[in-house]
């Protein structure tokens, strides 16, 4: 079987006790990876390997499966897997906690403006306490809205409400347990993009959900507001949102992912009052462990004839 770039040892451990493993490392190629896969049973992938039917048929028909080490899985190719018969894993719940901070983690360095004013820090153009700078948001009495209110969403908005924040979402069906248990009223996203204070995005990567957050909806959420993204960079017209921040147009953003990773756009680079972070929603010590083990046990799974615990398709 094949890793195509890494597997933590958690998982890659208790693969190796049971089959040949080929790893093309932190720093594999595509070039590399087409040349490791012919044969695999099995591929473990991850958000930066594209997963296609040019991949699929270099592994040929011995591919049973393709492990995404991962809970989001846009870059895997799902009806050039269906109609090979290959089966998709990823790894769901077990990042839930560290993605949801890292989130929530955003939202409060976005809205103290924390960047801004280490950056000042660092650069010697502190001149000392100053009660008009660096004003920010407090989340006690405001308003977030969570876009996506699925095991991540509830997740973020359940901290946000440990916190004081009323909670809007919105998305494509309504959620009774937040509603009941946190108070979440579910809205139309424009009027959950007017009212929030705080726009959190937990949706997944799909065409659907392309620029959903495009021009539009960066001046319904405002000058005051705050934008976090932790789900995938396509989700939010990059080009519009640094316009917008250079603009004054909206508040302050924290990101964590890109329209074109590892690549971030110099406009936003550039752009004030964000927060920039490369990727790390689930770099926890404990979720990335867990994840890797996950995947090693829907490998076994399928590897040994029975059904994975994380079936995608
Ligand atoms: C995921 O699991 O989809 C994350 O983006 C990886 O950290």
């Amino acid at each position: 079987m094949t890793v195509a770039r890494v597997l933590l040892d958690a998982g890659a451990a208790p693969l190796r006790e049971r089959f040949e493993l080929r790893e093309g490392g932190p720093g594999a190629t595509r070039e590399q990876i087409l040349e490791l896969v012919p044969g695999s049973a099995a591929l473990v992938a991850d958000p930066t390997v594209p997963v296609d039917a040019e991949l699929l048929d270099a592994a040929g028909p011995e591919l049973k499966l393709v492990a995404n080490f991962a809970v989001g899985y846009d870059n895997v190719d799902l009806d050039a897997c269906r109609t090979r018969g290959i089966t998709v894993t990823n790894t769901p719940d077990v990042l839930t906690e560290a993605t949801a901070e890292l989130a929530l983690g955003l939202t409060l360095a976005a809205a103290r403006h924390f960047s801004a004013s280490e950056a000042d820090l660092r650069a010697g153009r502190w001149t000392g306490w100053d009660p008009a700078a660096y004003r920010g948001l407090e989340l006690r009495g405001a308003t977030v809205g969570v876009v996506g209110m699925g095991r991540i969403g509830r997740r973020y908005a359940a901290l946000a409400r440990a916190l004081g924040a009323k909670v809007l979402y919105s998305g494509p069906a309504a959620k009774p347990d937040p509603e009941r248990v946190l108070g979440a009223r579910r809205a139309e996203l424009d009027e959950l993009l007017e009212a929030a204070d705080v726009v959190s995005l937990h949706a997944p990567a799909k065409p659907e959900t392309r620029h959903l957050i495009g021009a539009p909806e960066l001046d319904l959420i405002g000058p005051h507001g705050v934008l976090v993204n932790t789900s995938r960079g396509s989700l939010v017209d990059e080009a519009a949102l640094a316009a917008a921040l250079a603009e004054g147009r909206l508040g302050a953003a924290g990101l964590d992912v890109y329209e074109a990773e590892p690549g971030v756009s110099k406009q936003l680079l550039d752009a004030p009052r964000t927060v920039l972070l490369p990727h790390i929603g689930s770099a926890t010590v404990k979720a990335r462990d867990e994840m890797a083990r996950k995947v090693a046990e829907n490998v076994i799974a399928v590897l040994e004839g029975a059904s994975p615990p994380n079936p995608v398709t």
